[in-house]
Parts: structure tokens; C-alpha cells; sequence
């Protein structure tokens, strides 16, 4: 049978994923020592690991590619739905917030609000639930630029120490909601490989117990 691969986000969770999977009792040398390979083997364990950027993770996922993937709640709810969503492998954790210029009040006035962001669907949802009416600007990165700039008056953006709003000046307002590390699965692949995969979430559940 054609090895079981797993994609991995590359970056941020990637040193977590790897030592979750060493706990397992997998060989992760190729994965530690992997240069610029993007397809790394692991040796006696018929499963591959393929390392993409956090959004083409769900694009292998959910175009069957790749039949499981590691990615964060944030890309998941910013892009995409066609997969299942197994299990919060409880590292990566962070939070969606809104943050302003400390100091400043974001409801003041009525003129219509613009947020910057990396996430413009998150965004967007959050002010629908508030049935507040706001402009979105997408921005790639730094976005915490944008309220010190003058183009936005506040960000919905990624928070994990708080670092990089303070050494800028701003402030979280409001919480949006928790990120983690999740495990994701392709559809057919749970009906066509379901023994394998459910054997692999076990290990997986197993030896994030032991972590904790
Ligand atoms: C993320 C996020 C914040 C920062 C938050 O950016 O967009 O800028 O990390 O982390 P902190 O609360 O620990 O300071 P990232 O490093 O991914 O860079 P980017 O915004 O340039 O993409």
C-alpha cells in the first residue's frame, strides 16, 4: 500500500509536531536533518511527511494529496471547511484578538471602522456577530504597521505573548477566540484507510497524555 502522508506546517509548529511524533516511537532523523527536502520519509513506518505553508496544508488535505495534516485553528477557520477536523493536539496555542492604539477607544464615533488583517474571513465573521458594519484591508504581515500608520483603526491579528503589541504601543480589546495545533483528515481518506488512521490518532492522543 502507498505510504500514508502528512502534511506538516512548516515554521511554528513544526519542532512540536516533530517531537510529538518521536514520542510515538517514529524516526524523525530525516525530518531533523531534512536540508531543503520537502518530502522526508519515515523509515519503517509506511507514512511520509510533506512540509507546506500553513494554508496549502488544507489545500493537500482537502484535494486528497495528502491524507492527514497538521495546521492551525486560525488557517482553518480562515480557509476552508472539506476536511474533518480530529483532534487539538493542544501546542500552537494563541489567540484571535482585536487590538487598538492603547489608549484609544474603538467604538468611538460613528464613522465605519477599518480593520487590517491577515485573516479577512475571521474578521469579517466576528463583526457579523456583532452585526457592526466594518471595512476589511488585507495585509500580509507586520499588521500591527497598520494602526500606526493611519490606514486602520484596529487589527484582528494572531496574539501569543502579547510581545509584539506592546513593543508597538497597542493593546488587545477584545478576545475573538483560542488557537491550537489541530489534526486534520481527508474525507475519503478516513472511509479508505480508516483502520491506519484511526491506529495513528490513537498514537497520537496517546502520546500527547503522556505530555501533559
Ligand atoms: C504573528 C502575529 C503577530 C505576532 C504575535 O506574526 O501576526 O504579529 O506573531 O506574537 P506575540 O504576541 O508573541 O508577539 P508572525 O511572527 O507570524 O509574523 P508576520 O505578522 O510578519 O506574518
Amino acid at each position: 500500500m502507498k505510504p500514508m502522508r502528512i502534511a506538516l506546517t512548516k515554521g511554528r509548529l513544526e519542532k512540536d509536531t516533530v517531537a510529538l511524533f518521536e514520542k510515538i516511537g517514529y524516526d524523525c532523523t530525516n525530518l531533523k536533518e531534512k536540508g531543503r527536502k520537502l518530502i522526508l520519509e519515515i523509515p519503517g513506518a509506511n507514512m511520509e511527511v510533506v512540509l507546506a505553508k500553513a494554508a496549502d496544508v488544507i489545500t493537500y488535505v482537502e484535494h486528497g494529496v495528502c491524507d492527514l495534516g497538521v495546521v492551525g485553528k486560525d488557517t482553518i477557520m480562515e480557509n476552508g471547511t472539506s476536511f474533518y477536523e480530529m483532534m487539538d493536539l493542544g501546542f500552537g496555542r494563541c489567540k484571535f484578538a482585536l487590538a487598538t492604539k492603547r489608549g484609544t477607544d474603538f467604538y468611538a464615533g460613528y464613522n465605519t471602522k477599518c480593520i487590517a488583517t491577515k485573516y479577512p474571513k475571521v474578521a469579517r465573521t466576528y463583526f457579523e456577530s456583532k452585526n457592526m458594519d466594518v471595512d476589511v484591508v488585507k495585509i500580509e504581515g507586520s499588521v500591527e504597521l497598520a494602526p500606526l500608520l493611519g490606514l486602520a483603526d484596529g487589527i484582528v491579528d494572531i496574539v501569543e505573548t502579547g510581545t509584539t503589541l506592546k513593543e508597538n504601543g497597542l493593546e488587545v480589546t477584545e478576545f475573538i477566540s483560542d488557537i491550537s495545533a489541530r489534526v486534520i483528515v481527508n474525507i475519503a481518506s478516513l472511509k479508505l484507510r480508516k483502520g491506519e488512521i484511526e491506529g495513528l490518532l490513537d498514537k497520537i492522543a496517546e502520546a500527547k497524555e503522556e505530555k501533559a
